[in-house]
């Protein structure tokens, strides 16, 4: 246990930024789990609008149709003791398992891709760390969501180690699943959240680079802790 006790008047924002399946939740959860912070993972809320798109059959290339959707949709994080970390609920229903699914993941990226969905979206992350004291984990947190937070990291890891790790958790799901069709949907997902009009994936200026493709879990938490120590020594404590 690291700054479970930190002052509250010292907490800070993490963001965690990067490409698709390159560990950003598993990283942002050690973290809230070690500071005692919230996580919010960003990309739920967007797996979230697509699985109601899709159950709803919106379309979402008509504008006016994605706006009136969204007025029907409510998201939110609540905790659960039992996995130690909060899980999504989208209108009352516990979504957390069913967002993962490929059905949503192929589709994602479009839907991420319209302004006013994440107009409506980063609204409601801003709102969540105005306490500070959360790590929130996307793709353009640390650019556009907060970007006056005390650290941001943007986490990077070799593209055969990110197919792999997706595949192993997928697998357990689906064991139809093929290596071929994760790499697709891998790559699709990059190349449409980096080269979209509204908040493209970018690593903010003053992000720090994590690249864990060699890393245990120990040693990723260990190296962003340390980020975490200094970052906080910058904060005036308010005892003086
Ligand atoms: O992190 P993830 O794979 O669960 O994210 C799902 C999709 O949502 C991803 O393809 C890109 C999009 N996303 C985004 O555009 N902005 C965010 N802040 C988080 C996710």
């Amino acid at each position: 246990m690291y700054l479970r006790f930190m002052s509250s008047s010292q907490k800070i924002i993490i963001t965690i930024d990067g490409w698709s399946s390159c560990g950003k939740s598993t990283l942002a959860k050690q973290l809230a789990k070690e500071l005692g912070y919230i996580y919010i993972d960003s990309g739920a809320m967007y797996r979230a609008i697509t699985l109601y798109f899709l159950r709803n059959h919106v379309d979402w290339t008509n504008i006016k149709a994605v706006k009136e959707a969204l007025t029907g949709i409510n998201i939110e994080f609540i905790f659960n003791p039992k996995s130690e970390s909060s899980e999504t609920h989208l209108n009352g229903e516990n979504v957390e398992y069913v967002i993962r699914d490929l059905v949503v993941a192929e589709k994602v990226s479009e839907v991420a891709a319209i302004k006013e969905v994440r107009e409506f979206a980063v609204k409601q992350q801003k709102a969540l760390g105005k306490n500070k004291g959360i790590v929130m984990d996307g793709r353009d947190i640390g650019t556009v969501v907060f970007p006056n937070a005390e650290l941001k990291i943007f986490m990077t890891a070799d593209n055969a180690v990110r197919v792999e790790r997706r595949f192993k958790e997928l697998y357990e799901k689906n064991p139809n699943i093929t290596i071929d069709e994760i790499k697709t949907n891998l790559e699709m997902r990059d190349y449409i959240d980096s080269h979209r009009e509204v908040s493209p994936l970018r690593q903010a200026k003053d992000a720090l680079v994590l690249d864990n493709s060699q890393l245990t879990m120990k040693q990723q938490l260990d190296i962003a802790m340390k980020w975490v120590r200094e970052r906080t020594r910058a904060i005036p404590s308010p005892f003086g």
